[in-house]
């Protein structure tokens, strides 16, 4: 076992005023952007998606009866050490974006989501703050709770681990494994690194031992533990990592997995004589499990109602294996080796898959609440509003690996996807529809399409996005439906229904035919985008004459061309999504005049725009 030999200098840097008053990583004062859409909104309200969400769920098992077969897809819980930040909001939003995708398929889908609030770095945030532990999850659960509902997260479950029905859960677990024999007591001496709540070996740390992840040093602890026997399970888990080549994701994170396996798993301890802040080990009140084994339970406890019995049988029943464990790299040594083998020990069955992403970046180094760098997601919402930021980092970060932010890539990316190739040509549209058919289309989008191409290449580009969204290739399906906008705006400017409305007859049939291809595919892209952007989609679907309920039950079987009926009425033509606009400010600190930051190229479509978003 590794032997320790150095200082800690680990200061948490959270306390209870960051929530109150939120800090910025970025510098705003040098530009300020507007966003007519979405002017800043009212941090407190009661969330609105968190109730919805179980009807969402509800209202496609509904509609695919009770057989409707299960994905169930979890986020990490997070520490509430400090208030979430944008790499925490990464993970959330793309298991939602999944989620969403899911059951749109039809599936039952329970999505997972809560915080780990147990161990010495949640104690030591309090103690920092002022505040006893109990009260400080409170107030930082509350903040990702309000995060996620201003970023249209519809997560069905939020399990925190200080919820009396997972105490319960991780008592029997643990005493599953005890009886199993895979529990016994040590002596460890070794290097913690408090942020990773972890010992670490000394060959994968820094100069002067500092964690690689959050640059400072570790600590040396020498402590009296209880231990899972970690080592018994190696074979086993070599075979199953062989016989399941997907049960890690991406492929090179499990060749990372299988060579730690190869070098030995060593035991781990899962106790803590000196934190109190935990679940106590049952027949030794002396010590607390260690947050790691207490945290992952979380996943199947969160499956229970508060009207179940808080046993493992009931929860398991519920849902459990997960189809889906959403993770960071940082934390796959515990989801894809620890976990296993404790759900080998107690006898359960073992997730289908877990997917470990990259990190989102600043300056190279991870963005966290340990070191800092973090970028302050509710000022970025109350700025652009949630599809803008979902829609950026999905499709900016390709699922996998590590992503940067930038400002101005975000302004570019989402002014020229979604209020230019989107949103623009939805609104030409239905500006020429109105002043040239009365808002109502002319004929079924089956016969408008007959015997043009431009059905079949929609057609292809919607099957692309379905393997992209089923292989969590995001960033691939967001490209794949901004292609169907692409095709879209082409044909329109091919066409130019405009000028054939001024020669009549022929010619304006052709026209009012036109626009029925063109709003047929907004219809799809409607359905084939909104598990990135679900409120644009909505819009662009109430555009479309389209009740919300018929939004909220749509499949997506439903993205096959034929969708829109002749004599449909649409909306009035209103814009879908606001283009960014930045202020600069001059010398004086005025405000100069907005400034667009699209590409001179892209203005000239906006000039045709009978309405500019
Ligand atoms: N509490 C544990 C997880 C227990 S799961 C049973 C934990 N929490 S954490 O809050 O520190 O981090 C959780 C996750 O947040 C990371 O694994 C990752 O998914 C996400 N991210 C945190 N920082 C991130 C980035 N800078 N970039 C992308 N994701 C990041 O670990």
């Amino acid at each position: 076992m590794a032997v320790a030999r150095m200082n800690m200098n680990c200061s948490i840097q959270s306390s209870l005023s960051c929530i109150l008053k939120p800090s910025s990583f970025f510098n705003f004062r040098a530009t300020h952007f507007k966003n007519r859409l979405f002017p800043s909104r009212n941090n407190f309200i009661a969330p609105k998606r968190s109730l919805l969400c179980t009807c969402s769920s509800n209202s496609n098992a509904l509609q695919t009866g009770e057989k409707a077969e299960p994905f169930v897809i979890t986020t990490p819980l997070y520490y509430v050490n400090a208030p979430p930040h944008m790499g925490s909001a990464y993970t959330t939003i793309a298991a939602d974006a999944i989620a969403r995708f899911q059951r749109l398929l039809g599936k039952r889908v329970v999505f997972i989501t809560g915080t780990d609030e147990h161990g010495e770095k949640i104690a030591t945030a309090a103690a920092a703050g002022g505040s006893g532990p109990r009260e400080h999850c409170d107030v930082i659960s509350q903040a990702y709770k309000m995060l996620w509902n201003d970023l249209d997260i519809a997560y069905d479950k939020f399990i925190r681990t200080t919820d009396p029905k997972h105490e319960a859960i991780v008592e029997e677990f643990y005493s599953r494994v005890l009886a199993n024999d895979d529990i016994y007591r040590a002596d460890y001496e070794g290097l913690y690194c408090v942020n990773c709540e972890e010992y670490k070996d000394e060959k994968e740390l820094l100069e002067n031992n500092c964690c690689p992840t959050h640059l400072k040093p570790c600590v040396p602890r020498k402590e009296d533990n209880y231990f899972f026997a970690l080592s018994k399970y190696q074979k086993s888990l070599e075979e199953i990592l062989a016989q399941n080549p997907d049960f890690v994701q991406p492929s090179y994170r499990l060749n990372e997995v299988q060579s730690w396996i190869k070098n030995g798993l060593r035991d781990f301890s899962i106790s803590r004589a000196a934190v109190d802040w935990g679940i106590p080990v049952p027949n030794d009140n002396k010590q607390t499990i260690y947050v790691w084994f207490d945290a992952l339970l979380g996943y199947i406890s969160a499956l229970l109602e508060d009207k179940d019995q808080p046993n493992l049988q009931s929860a398991v029943s519920l849902g459990w294996p997960a189809s889906l464990h959403l993770i960071g790299k940082d934390i796959l040594r515990f989801h894809a080796v620890y976990w296993p083998a404790m759900l080998m020990s107690a006898g359960l069955s073992l997730p289908k898959r877990v997917f470990g992403h990259g990190f989102l970046t600043k300056d190279g180094m991870k963005m966290g609440k340990s070191l800092g760098n973090t970028i302050e997601p509710n000022e970025l919402v109350h700025k652009f509003g949630a599809d803008a930021v979902r829609y950026f980092f999905l499709r900016e970060v390709e699922f996998g690996n590590d992503g940067d932010y930038s400002e101005d890539r975000f302004i570019n990316i989402v002014n020229a996807h979604l209020a230019n190739t989107i949103g623009n040509l939805l609104n030409r549209t239905l500006g020429l529809l109105k002043k040239n058919c009365q808002s109502t289309l002319v004929v079924d989008s089956s016969i408008a399409a007959e015997g043009k191409e431009f059905k079949d290449t929609v057609e292809k580009l919607v099957e692309k996005t379905r393997i992209h969204y089923e292989n969590l290739a995001l960033s691939s399906a967001c490209e794949a439906v901004l292609e169907i906008g692409n095709a879209g705006n082409l044909y329109m400017d091919k066409h130019q229904p405009w000028s054939l409305f001024k020669q009549g007859d022929d010619a304006s049939e052709a026209a009012a035919k036109d626009l029925v291809i063109i709003l047929e595919t907004m219809r799809i892209i409607a359905i084939a985008l909104s598990p990135v952007t679900p409120s644009l989609c909505r819009r662009i679907h109430a555009q479309l004459g389209y009740s919300e309920d018929q939004f909220d039950n749509l499949n997506w079987s439903e993205t096959k061309w034929g969708g829109l009926k002749g004599g449909q009425v649409m909306a009035q033509p209103k814009p879908v999504f606001a283009r960014i606009e930045q202020i600069k400010e001059n010398e004086n600190g005025g405000a100069e005049a907005p400034k667009k930051v699209v590409k001179k190229k892209e203005k000239k479509k906006q000039v045709q725009g009978v309405m500019e978003a």
